[in-house]
């Protein structure tokens, strides 16, 4: 429940980034022995990893923001159905398991209701490193009984998961795999930084060309995630939104490029430090247009918050989503705000108008999650997010952050 109209300011710390540290707890199950992940946030998705981890036989020990994985020699090659549904993340098990067993049953993922978001490019890669796939009951099962090999595998779309999973796979097939139109994402250069700590031979990560020479066997390693991007976006843009000022610490602000240069165009004042990004909100934020575009482009992830920001901004914006095919949930509910926001197509169109107020809302998912409160923020009166849970996946304590900068709000569980 957000009373809004608070202007914030202060200055909080991220944490490590959700979307590396799934990955590294997943890197993990190439080596046997105990490894060591610090920075690592308090979030709901962390922990169904580490059950996904659990259930293929890794154990897990986790405190003040390390999680310890100690990795068995024999490995249950499974990820199940329940916990894949709540995480479409756990199909990076998929590489990882090919590499060490040779075979991998996964169900299919399910996650964000964000439109269709199928994996083919995933099983193309693999089946060209020597994976075999069939379909049953759900659940798609994959062998590679001669063990996988090295291949060049060019990308349609730069997709940060098959990328992921193919640099996971890669590193312990025989010879060398070229991944071609790579992902270029910074969470994909830090899994790269870890693989290495662990005896992988990559180089490219970061870039659109990405060659990994497979070693027979790595070892296990400690490394620390980097800083998460997205969480550092949404509490500046808490700032932005309310006409505070907010500093962003422990964060890379050069993974913000482009979100900063849109708040910056809005009529935000930004001020980049060493480790800091400090955001000071105009009186009223004026209309930008932006489109979503993989990495250095605006991060999907941050388009909802960023709508929600421009919903009161003077002018229209237009905004289009370039990698989701359906993203749009949470429009309704800023448009029950008051917002006046329509849809067409990939497109968003967003007249600003004077105010918002405050009424029950849900977060569709973490994002939508995050958008309705920054508009709860700003609006008049009081906003009810319902389905918070949500928000947890991807934030430790987002409530628990705005409430240092000042805002007015609290949690309470509803019966049933
Ligand atoms: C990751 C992030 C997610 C972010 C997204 C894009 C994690 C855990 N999640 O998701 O938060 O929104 O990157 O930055 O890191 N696609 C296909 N076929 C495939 C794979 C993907 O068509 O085989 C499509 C998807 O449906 C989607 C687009 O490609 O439309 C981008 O997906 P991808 O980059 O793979 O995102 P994820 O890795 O799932």
């Amino acid at each position: 429940m957000i009373s809004g109209g608070r202007c914030l300011s202060g200055t909080v710390a991220v944490r490590g980034a959700k979307n590396a540290v799934l990955k590294h707890l997943v890197a993990c199950l190439l080596a046997p022995g105990r490894h060591r992940i610090s920075n690592v946030p308090g979030i709901l998705d962390v922990e169904i990893m580490r059950r996904v981890l659990a259930h293929i036989g890794a154990a897990t020990r986790g405190e003040d923001g390390t999680v310890e994985v100690e990795v068995p020699d024999d490995l249950v090659p499974e990820a199940p159905i329940h916990l894949v549904r709540q995480m479409r993340a756990s199909i990076l098990v998929l590489g990882a398991l090919l590499a060490r067993c040779g075979e991998a049953r996964v169900a299919l993922p399910g996650g964000d209701d964000f439109g269709s978001r199928p994996i083919d490019m995933h099983v193309g890669g693999f089946e060209s490193m020597g994976a075999r796939f069939t379909l049953s009951h759900g659940v798609l099962l994959a062998a590679a009984p001669e063990g996988l090999h090295g291949a060049e595998v060019y990308l349609e779309f730069p997709s940060v998961g098959a990328t992921e999973n193919l640099l996971l796979a890669g590193a312990m097939a025989r010879g060398r795999t070229v991944i071609g139109n790579a992902a270029r994402e910074p969470e994909i250069a830090d899994l790269a930084a870890f693989l290495s700590k662990m005896g992988a031979r990559i180089t490219g990560a970061g870039t659109s060309t990405i060659e990994i020479d497979g070693v027979p066997r790595l070892s296990p390693a400690e490394h620390r995630a980097v800083p998460d991007r997205l969480e550092a976006g949404t509490y500046l843009m808490a700032g932005a939104i309310t006409g505070g000022e907010v500093t962003v610490t422990e964060c890379l602000p050069g993974h913000l490029r482009m979100e900063l240069r849109k708040l910056e165009e809005a009529g935000c004042e930004v001020a980049i430090g060493e480790g800091e990004v400090t955001l000071r909100g105009p009186r009223r934020l004026r209309a930008v247009d932006f489109a979503t575009l993989p990495y250095p482009g605006f991060h999907t992830d941050m388009h909802p918050q960023m709508v929600a920001l421009l919903a009161r901004a003077e002018g229209t914006s237009v905004m289009t989503e370039n990698i989701y095919d359906a993203r749009f949930r949470y429009v309704g509910e800023l448009n029950r705000m008051g917002a006046d926001i329509t849809t067409e197509g990939q497109h968003v169109v967003v007249r600003g108008v004077a105010a918002l107020s405050g009424c029950p809302v849900e977060a569709w998912d973490i994002r939508a999650g995050a958008a309705v409160v920054l508009a709860g923020l700003a609006a008049e009166g009081i906003t009810t997010v319902a389905g918070a849970h949500h928000i947890d996946r991807g934030y430790q304590s987002l409530d628990g952050g705005l409430a240092r900068l000042g805002a007015d709000l609290r949690r309470e569980a509803v019966p049933g």
